[in-house]
Protein backbone atom coordinates (compact mmCIF):
# COMPACT_ATOMS: atom_id res chain seq x y z
CA UNK A 1 0.00 0.00 0.00
CA UNK A 2 3.05 2.50 0.95
CA UNK A 3 6.29 2.47 2.11
CA UNK A 4 5.88 3.27 5.86
CA UNK A 5 7.17 0.53 8.24
CA UNK A 6 4.66 -2.15 9.22
CA UNK A 7 3.80 -1.41 13.20
CA UNK A 8 4.77 -4.35 15.24
CA UNK A 9 1.61 -5.53 17.40
CA UNK A 10 1.59 -7.66 20.79
CA UNK A 11 -0.78 -10.34 20.57
CA UNK A 12 -3.12 -10.13 23.66
CA UNK A 13 -3.41 -13.03 25.87
CA UNK A 14 -5.88 -15.02 27.56
CA UNK A 15 -6.73 -13.05 30.76
CA UNK A 16 -6.87 -9.91 28.56
CA UNK A 17 -9.98 -8.22 28.99
CA UNK A 18 -9.30 -7.06 25.56
CA UNK A 19 -10.42 -10.67 24.56
CA UNK A 20 -13.89 -10.67 26.48
CA UNK A 21 -15.53 -7.40 25.33
CA UNK A 22 -17.88 -7.24 22.15
CA UNK A 23 -16.53 -5.82 19.97
CA UNK A 24 -18.03 -2.17 18.29
CA UNK A 25 -18.32 -1.67 14.92
CA UNK A 26 -16.02 0.26 12.10
CA UNK A 27 -18.30 3.23 10.95
CA UNK A 28 -16.14 4.17 8.38
CA UNK A 29 -12.73 2.52 6.36
CA UNK A 30 -9.88 5.12 6.28
CA UNK A 31 -6.14 4.91 6.43
CA UNK A 32 -5.71 4.12 10.06
CA UNK A 33 -7.99 0.85 9.36
CA UNK A 34 -5.92 -0.25 6.40
CA UNK A 35 -3.09 0.21 7.95
CA UNK A 36 -4.21 -2.27 11.20
CA UNK A 37 -5.17 -4.88 8.38
CA UNK A 38 -2.51 -4.40 7.31
CA UNK A 39 -0.18 -4.83 10.66
CA UNK A 40 -3.03 -8.00 11.52
CA UNK A 41 -1.90 -9.60 8.12
CA UNK A 42 1.58 -9.19 9.27
CA UNK A 43 1.51 -10.46 13.15
CA UNK A 44 -0.69 -13.22 12.11
CA UNK A 45 2.04 -14.46 9.49
CA UNK A 46 4.81 -14.01 11.56
CA UNK A 47 2.75 -16.33 14.23
CA UNK A 48 2.10 -18.22 11.80
CA UNK A 49 -1.51 -18.20 12.32
CA UNK A 50 -4.59 -18.93 10.05
CA UNK A 51 -6.64 -16.24 11.46
CA UNK A 52 -6.18 -13.04 13.66
CA UNK A 53 -9.47 -10.95 14.72
CA UNK A 54 -8.55 -7.09 16.31
CA UNK A 55 -9.36 -7.81 19.74
CA UNK A 56 -6.42 -9.97 20.05
CA UNK A 57 -4.35 -7.07 18.78
CA UNK A 58 -5.81 -4.96 21.43
CA UNK A 59 -8.30 -3.19 19.45
CA UNK A 60 -12.31 -3.58 20.11
CA UNK A 61 -13.11 -3.18 16.60
CA UNK A 62 -15.21 -5.60 14.71
CA UNK A 63 -12.50 -6.77 12.00
CA UNK A 64 -10.93 -9.89 11.15
CA UNK A 65 -8.19 -11.26 8.96
CA UNK A 66 -7.74 -14.85 7.51
CA UNK A 67 -5.31 -16.78 5.14
CA UNK A 68 -5.66 -20.33 5.03
CA UNK A 69 -2.69 -20.19 2.45
CA UNK A 70 -4.78 -19.11 -0.42
CA UNK A 71 -4.01 -15.53 0.45
CA UNK A 72 -5.24 -13.28 2.77
CA UNK A 73 -8.77 -11.78 3.32
CA UNK A 74 -9.77 -9.13 5.43
CA UNK A 75 -13.30 -8.80 6.66
CA UNK A 76 -14.49 -5.70 8.71
CA UNK A 77 -18.45 -5.62 10.37
CA UNK A 78 -18.27 -9.32 9.19
CA UNK A 79 -21.99 -10.55 9.99
CA UNK A 80 -22.78 -14.19 9.44
CA UNK A 81 -25.67 -14.67 7.23
CA UNK A 82 -25.93 -18.35 6.89
CA UNK A 83 -25.22 -21.60 8.08
CA UNK A 84 -25.09 -25.40 7.05
CA UNK A 85 -24.09 -28.61 7.83
CA UNK A 86 -21.99 -29.21 10.52
CA UNK A 87 -17.92 -30.17 11.61
CA UNK A 88 -15.94 -30.76 13.97
CA UNK A 89 -12.36 -30.27 14.31
CA UNK A 90 -9.12 -29.36 16.99
CA UNK A 91 -9.02 -25.85 17.07
CA UNK A 92 -6.04 -23.53 18.91
CA UNK A 93 -5.71 -20.04 19.25
CA UNK A 94 -3.17 -17.49 19.13
CA UNK A 95 -3.75 -15.85 22.23
CA UNK A 96 -4.01 -19.11 23.93
CA UNK A 97 -1.04 -21.12 23.40
CA UNK A 98 -0.53 -24.55 23.76
CA UNK A 99 -4.58 -25.12 24.44
CA UNK A 100 -6.43 -27.07 21.65
CA UNK A 101 -10.32 -27.45 21.70
CA UNK A 102 -12.57 -29.65 19.99
CA UNK A 103 -15.01 -27.28 18.51
CA UNK A 104 -18.13 -28.06 16.77
CA UNK A 105 -18.80 -25.38 13.93
CA UNK A 106 -21.25 -24.61 10.52
CA UNK A 107 -19.27 -26.27 7.42
CA UNK A 108 -20.70 -23.78 5.36
CA UNK A 109 -21.59 -20.34 6.29
CA UNK A 110 -22.24 -17.05 3.96
CA UNK A 111 -20.86 -13.79 5.45
CA UNK A 112 -21.76 -10.14 4.96
CA UNK A 113 -18.98 -8.07 5.14
CA UNK A 114 -17.33 -4.89 3.92
CA UNK A 115 -13.87 -4.96 2.38
CA UNK A 116 -10.99 -2.59 2.52
CA UNK A 117 -12.21 -0.56 -0.17
CA UNK A 118 -15.21 0.43 1.44
CA UNK A 119 -17.27 -2.11 -0.67
CA UNK A 120 -19.95 -4.21 0.59
CA UNK A 121 -19.08 -8.04 -0.11
CA UNK A 122 -21.22 -11.28 0.00
CA UNK A 123 -19.65 -14.59 -0.13
CA UNK A 124 -19.29 -18.40 0.68
CA UNK A 125 -17.36 -20.35 2.31
CA UNK A 126 -16.66 -23.98 3.39
CA UNK A 127 -14.52 -26.30 5.35
CA UNK A 128 -11.46 -24.67 7.14
CA UNK A 129 -12.05 -21.11 5.54
CA UNK A 130 -15.55 -21.17 6.81
CA UNK A 131 -14.12 -22.28 10.50
CA UNK A 132 -11.62 -19.61 10.13
CA UNK A 133 -13.75 -16.99 9.86
CA UNK A 134 -16.26 -18.22 12.74
CA UNK A 135 -13.52 -18.24 15.09
CA UNK A 136 -12.30 -14.89 14.33
CA UNK A 137 -15.87 -13.46 14.12
CA UNK A 138 -16.39 -14.98 17.70
CA UNK A 139 -13.09 -13.09 18.85
CA UNK A 140 -15.39 -9.89 17.96
CA UNK A 141 -17.98 -10.64 20.43
CA UNK A 142 -15.51 -11.99 23.03
CA UNK A 143 -16.34 -15.87 22.32
CA UNK A 144 -13.08 -17.79 22.76
CA UNK A 145 -12.54 -21.78 22.00
CA UNK A 146 -12.39 -22.35 25.79
CA UNK A 147 -15.79 -21.44 25.97
CA UNK A 148 -16.58 -24.35 24.14
CA UNK A 149 -14.18 -26.92 25.82
CA UNK A 150 -15.72 -29.76 27.98
CA UNK A 151 -14.95 -30.19 31.56
CA UNK A 152 -12.43 -33.04 30.72
CA UNK A 153 -10.40 -30.33 28.38
CA UNK A 154 -10.63 -27.80 30.58
CA UNK A 155 -9.44 -29.89 33.75
CA UNK A 156 -6.61 -30.65 31.36
CA UNK A 157 -5.94 -27.29 30.53
CA UNK A 158 -6.57 -25.63 34.24
CA UNK A 159 -2.27 -25.29 34.86
CA UNK A 160 -1.26 -23.48 31.26
CA UNK A 161 -5.06 -21.05 31.48
CA UNK A 162 -3.95 -20.27 35.21
CA UNK A 163 -0.21 -19.29 34.34
CA UNK A 164 -1.55 -17.18 31.28
CA UNK A 165 -4.18 -15.35 33.59
CA UNK A 166 -1.28 -14.84 36.03
CA UNK A 167 0.75 -13.18 33.08
CA UNK A 168 -1.75 -11.03 32.20
CA UNK A 169 -2.34 -10.20 36.12
CA UNK A 170 1.35 -9.31 36.42
CA UNK A 171 1.39 -7.26 32.99
CA UNK A 172 -1.55 -5.04 34.56
CA UNK A 173 -1.13 -4.75 38.31
NI1 LIG B 1 -8.36 -17.17 18.29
Amino acid sequence: MMNLPIPQLTIRLYGDPCLRAKCEPVEEIGIVEKLLVEAMIDTMDRHKGIGLAAPQVGVNKRILVADIGDGPVAMINPVIKEIKGEAVMEEGCLSIPEVNVNVTRPAVIRVSYTDLNNRPRERKFKELMARVILHENDHLDGKLITDYATAEELKKYAEVLKKLEDLQQKKSG
